[in-house]
């Protein structure tokens, strides 16, 4: 009898343990969870480079004489247009190009300007390089582009490689790979800071299929997965908000452990938005780490109406800032104004104030907007 009701006692704290664990679980789950399952699938639909730009593009390239003309001339033009490069445009430029060498760093320019491409266009794309290694160092500048991450896609890649020993190098590339982010593409930097804008225009909202999602909702969402399924230990990261004022979550870069993630996406699930566009106060703190940062990555929806507001202030503000740093900082920007009643004009001012940030770090532009 004392033994059935021990037993009975037992089995019932164990359900109610495993019940707690399972509570705890799913509390856990909820923060780190967007607060809408649109906001963490949608993927705004990518515009690409307009088919004059790239007839221009491409004119000018068939222009250039010598391996290093053409890296140049790659160097130069790329960053002018503020679309991303569909996969025809990509298979285009590097037919273009005349040298194993420059196709090799066109994918290594190229590569922040592509939104994805599929397992065939990457076979497309090796195809066009003559030497298998040659074609293994085309496949790690831009595996992280791949969008149908599967076994079998997989296979498709490695059987481009003729050896064995190729082939599983090839397959472990390709099993090192994250999901590339639609906003924030692939953090391959050691060292990462997210500055992001959380000024009252960020609330605006735009429609997916019906649903409405705010500028912050979303790119809460997608940050959460960025640093989730794209961190690894040994990158460090920290994240910045700025408004009225600038803020962030930790006085300096931390490592990206596990523990760290998590307290990230909780930091990040409580942003909210109100006041003006502080652009440089929200570089002013990422600015202030003392190691070594390679790339900052700064998302706003506007121009700066507080701070340093004009394009050539933020072109001097910014080379004082790289001025004594050994390692300069690389800023990645990107425009977000999807929604919003911004007018056309408006949106284009955005677009220009933020391309000149990375230009003047040779960093890259992305620009999302209606
Ligand atoms: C609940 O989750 C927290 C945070 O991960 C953990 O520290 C704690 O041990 C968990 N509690 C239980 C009962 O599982
Ligand atoms: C912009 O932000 C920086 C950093 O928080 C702050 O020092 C500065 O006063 C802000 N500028 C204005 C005009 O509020
Ligand atoms: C940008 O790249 C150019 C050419 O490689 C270089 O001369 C310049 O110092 C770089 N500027 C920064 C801020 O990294």
């Amino acid at each position: 009898m004392n033994k059935i009701l021990l037993a009975f006692t037992f089995f019932a704290l164990m359900a109610i343990a495993s019940a707690f664990r399972k509570n705890n679980f799913s509390t856990e789950q909820k923060q780190v969870a967007a607060p809408s399952k649109t906001a963490e699938t949608f993927c705004p639909n990518p515009k690409f480079r307009p088919e004059a730009w790239m007839k221009k593009f491409l004119d000018g390239l068939s222009g250039t004489k010598s391996d290093s003309d053409q890296i140049k001339y790659l160097q130069d033009q790329i960053p002018t247009d503020p679309h991303v490069f569909s996969s025809d445009q990509v298979v285009s430029t590097i037919s273009k190009l005349t040298f194993d060498s420059s196709r090799l760093k066109s994918m290594e320019l190229l590569n922040p300007y592509i939104q994805s491409l599929s397992s065939q266009n990457i076979v497309d794309i090796l195809g066009k390089l003559t030497f298998s290694s040659n074609k293994m160092g085309a496949l790690k500048l831009i595996a992280n582009t791949l969008t149908d991450i599967s076994d079998q896609s997989k296979n498709l890649i490695a059987n481009q490689f003729t050896f064995s020993s190729d082939k599983n190098e090839a397959l472990m590339i390709l099993n090192g790979i994250s999901p590339r982010n639609c906003i924030y593409g692939t953090i391959t930097a050691k060292v990462a800071v997210f500055v992001i804008d959380t000024s009252g225009s960020m609330d605006f909202k735009f429609k997916v299929n019906g649903e409405s999602i705010s500028r912050i909702q979303f790119v809460k969402a997608q940050l959460t997965k960025t640093i989730n399924e794209q961190l690894k230990k040994y990158q460090k990261f920290n994240i910045i908000t700025f408004s009225n004022q600038a803020t962030y979550w930790k006085p300096d870069v931390i490592d990206a452990t596990p523990e760290n993630i998590l307290a990230a996406i909780t930091y990040i699930n409580k942003l909210g938005t109100s006041g003006a566009t502080n652009i440089s106060g929200g570089l002013d703190l990422a600015f202030r780490s003392k190691e070594v940062l390679n790339t900052i990555y700064l998302l706003s929806d506007g121009v700066p109406n507080s701070g340093v507001m004009t394009i050539e202030g933020i072109k001097k503000y910014l080379t004082d800032k790289n001025q004594n740093r050994q390692e300069k900082v690389k800023i990645n920007t990107i425009s977000f104004i999807l929604g919003g009643p911004e007018n056309q004009q408006e949106r284009t001012l955005s677009f220009e104030f933020l391309n000149a940030i990375a230009d003047a770090t040779n960093g890259s532009f992305k620009g999302i907007s209606e």
